[in-house]
Order: C-alpha cells, then sequence, then structure tokens
C-alpha cells in the first residue's frame, strides 16, 4: 500500500517537474522577442533633446569636456538623470564614460574619442568597470569575468561572449560635442537595432 502512494507520489512530481521545464523552455525560446524595453526604467523617459554629459566631480558637477577629459580614462555618469537621488541612484541609469586609449583612438580631439556603455553586464546584471591599466584594457565584470571591448562594447571573454545577439554587445549612448567640446548624449532609441536595449544588448 504504502510502495503504491510513493510510486504515485513520484510519478505526480515528474509530470509537474516536466511541465515546469517545458514552461521554461518556451519562456526562453521566447526570450528574444520579449519587449524587454518596457520593463526598463528608463526608456521612456529619455530626453527626446540632446542632454549635456555630466561628471560628478566629487559633488561638484561639471560637464565632460573633450579638451580635459583625460585620455585613457573612464568616468560613471548618469542617463537619463531625473535629479531624484533615489532614482539617479538606479543601475540601469549607469552608464561608463570612456575616452579610449591611444591605441584605440583616444587621442582624437573629437567626439570619436568617447564612447558610452550601459554598465548593466549582460550576463546577469552585475556592474562592470573599465580596466584601464594593463595591456589589456578593457571593462571587466566583477561577477563571473566576462571583459568587453571598449571600443565596440562586444564582449570578448567570459559568458557573455557566447551569448547570442544581441546579447554580446552593450547597449550604447550617441555622444555630440559643440564647439567648446563640451559632450552632451543624443536622444536614444532604447531597441535592440538602435542603442541596444539595457540589460538585454544591441546588434553590433
Ligand atoms: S554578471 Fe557579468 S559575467 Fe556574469
Amino acid at each position: 500500500m504504502s510502495e503504491v502512494t510513493v510510486r504515485k507520489s513520484d510519478g505526480l512530481s515528474r509530470r509537474d517537474f516536466l511541465k515546469l521545464i517545458g514552461a521554461a523552455g518556451t519562456g526562453l525560446a521566447f526570450a528574444p522577442f520579449v519587449p524587454f524595453g518596457n520593463f526598463m526604467p528608463n526608456p521612456n523617459q529619455a530626453s527626446l533633446e540632446r542632454v549635456p554629459v555630466m561628471l560628478d566631480g566629487d559633488g561638484n558637477p561639471t560637464q565632460a569636456n573633450v579638451n580635459t577629459f583625460p585620455v585613457n580614462h573612464s568616468e560613471v555618469i548618469t542617463y537619463p538623470a531625473t535629479g531624484d537621488p533615489a532614482l539617479d541612484a538606479e543601475a540601469f541609469r549607469k552608464w561608463q564614460l570612456i575616452r579610449l586609449p591611444v591605441e584605440m583612438g583616444g587621442e582624437r580631439n573629437d567626439v570619436s574619442a568617447f564612447r558610452a556603455f550601459s554598465m548593466i553586464c549582460l550576463h546577469l546584471w552585475c556592474l562592470w568597470k573599465y580596466w584601464p591599466d594593463d595591456n589589456r584594457k578593457r571593462g571587466e565584470c566583477p561577477c563571473h569575468g566576462t571583459m568587453y571591448n571598449p571600443d565596440t562594447g562586444v564582449a570578448f571573454i567570459g559568458p557573455a561572449s557566447v551569448q547570442a545577439a544581441p546579447s554580446n554587445t552593450l547597449p550604447k549612448l550617441t555622444l555630440d560635442m559643440d564647439a567648446d567640446g563640451l559632450l552632451y548624449v543624443m536622444p536614444p532609441k532604447f531597441t535592440a537595432n538602435d542603442n541596444g536595449v539595457i540589460g538585454y544588448g544591441r546588434f553590433a
């Protein structure tokens, strides 16, 4: 009697498990078609006009300028900024503004020397940072070691590098510059075919 009960319980568990696996598989199969942008905090709040790229400056904000921003250097910027400290602290608003190293064109005195990539790693959403200090200048995620090319935003080592496009390439902001060298963010389109979708990726 008790043996029958155990078998019945086993059978139900297996079926439930298989159902769960099936549901998970269906979810993954449709992942590329999910409008990830709808779940992100910022796409609908992005500005329709270009906005200044502001650097924190240790509590004394200044606008980033091509004439003063060091080569092979990065700063964290917030986009879109709201002025509300709680909202502006959200990870999905954080970008690495990078002035490329010399070997990637960082000495050019124009906007082409700069990149701005979402800091959300495309693997499991940790925050990566730029490492300027050794031969392999790169963005690197502390969680599982994904490395990103600072020129293109493409993952070249680690778990995000083996994800299918667009989830191997970081979203980026389009930058602009005025006659005084001041940097701006142009109005983005947060779709995979344009500036990318934060946390999901961009078709390079
Ligand atoms: S979250 Fe970045 S490598 Fe896993």
